[in-house]
């Protein structure tokens, strides 16, 4: 048995699976991976070379990504596009370049380099079906599109953007559409994780029965062989 804990939290967007992860890696004192920054950091230096609609050129991107996560900044090379990543146009290139199985692939061995002692708290769509199918405990959060396009929408108004709630439930919908029903690692709960609805809990609420949850499994695994 590895004596790295992996915990996957997968999700649609909007779920609050970076708020619960990020509480989660400090609580516990593990590593954080947020592999959708990896995906995005992927659309947009595609779109930057100008290769999005070529799936070989895409794979090779993918697998020599010159991406850097410093001292909670994301750098591209030298650029750093922390905030860049995050617009719902960078949102939608990731969920186009993420349904290349080819891409996908490329980046396993990246995503799996992450589990490093203590621990990790892996933040995703796919960490406990694909990447890592033997994780300690996983998690699955979800909510209503409306309440996720809510939160969206008061996240962008917080960081003084102008946001269009129709406009964004409608880009939310299409973007969990093509996540849900890609033909590789489609957005699914593993069979073995707990499934928490967030639409009418705190983030207090989503911690506290995640914490209990993995504890659980930790001692469960223990106790086993
Ligand atoms: O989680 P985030 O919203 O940053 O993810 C952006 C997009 O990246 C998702 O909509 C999805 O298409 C893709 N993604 C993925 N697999 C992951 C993480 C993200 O396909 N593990």
């Amino acid at each position: 048995m590895s004596s790295v804990v992996v915990v996957t939290v997968d999700g649609p967007s909007g779920v609050g699976k970076g708020t619960l992860c990020a509480r989660l890696a400090e609580h516990y004192g593990y590593h954080f991976l947020d592999s959708g920054a990896l995906y995005r950091v992927l659309g947009l230096a595609a779109r930057q070379r100008g290769i999005l609609d070529n799936p070989v050129a895409l794979t090779d991107l993918a697998r020599h990504l010159p991406v850097r996560f410093v001292e909670g900044k994301i750098l591209l090379e030298t650029q750093d596009v922390s905030d860049t990543i995050r617009t719902e146009t960078v949102a939608a290139l990731a969920s186009q370049v993420a349904v290349i199985e080819t891409v996908r692939a490329a980046l396993l061995a990246f995503q799996q380099d992450f589990a490093q002692a203590p621990g990790l708290v892996a933040d995703g769509r796919d960490m406990g079906t694909v990447v890592f199918p033997q994780a300690t405990a996983k998690l699955f959060l979800d909510a209503s599109a409306e309440v996720r396009a809510d939160r969206r929408v008061k996240q962008l108004k917080n960081q003084g953007l102008d946001a269009n709630i129709d406009q964004i439930t409608k880009e939310i919908r299409e973007r969990d559409e093509r996540d849900r029903n890609r033909v590789v690692a489609p957005l699914k709960a593993a069979d073995d994780a707990l499934v928490i609805d967030t639409s009418d809990l705190s983030p207090e609420q989503v911690f506290n029965q995640a914490v209990a949850w993995i504890d659980r499994q930790q001692v469960s695994r223990e106790f086993a062989v």
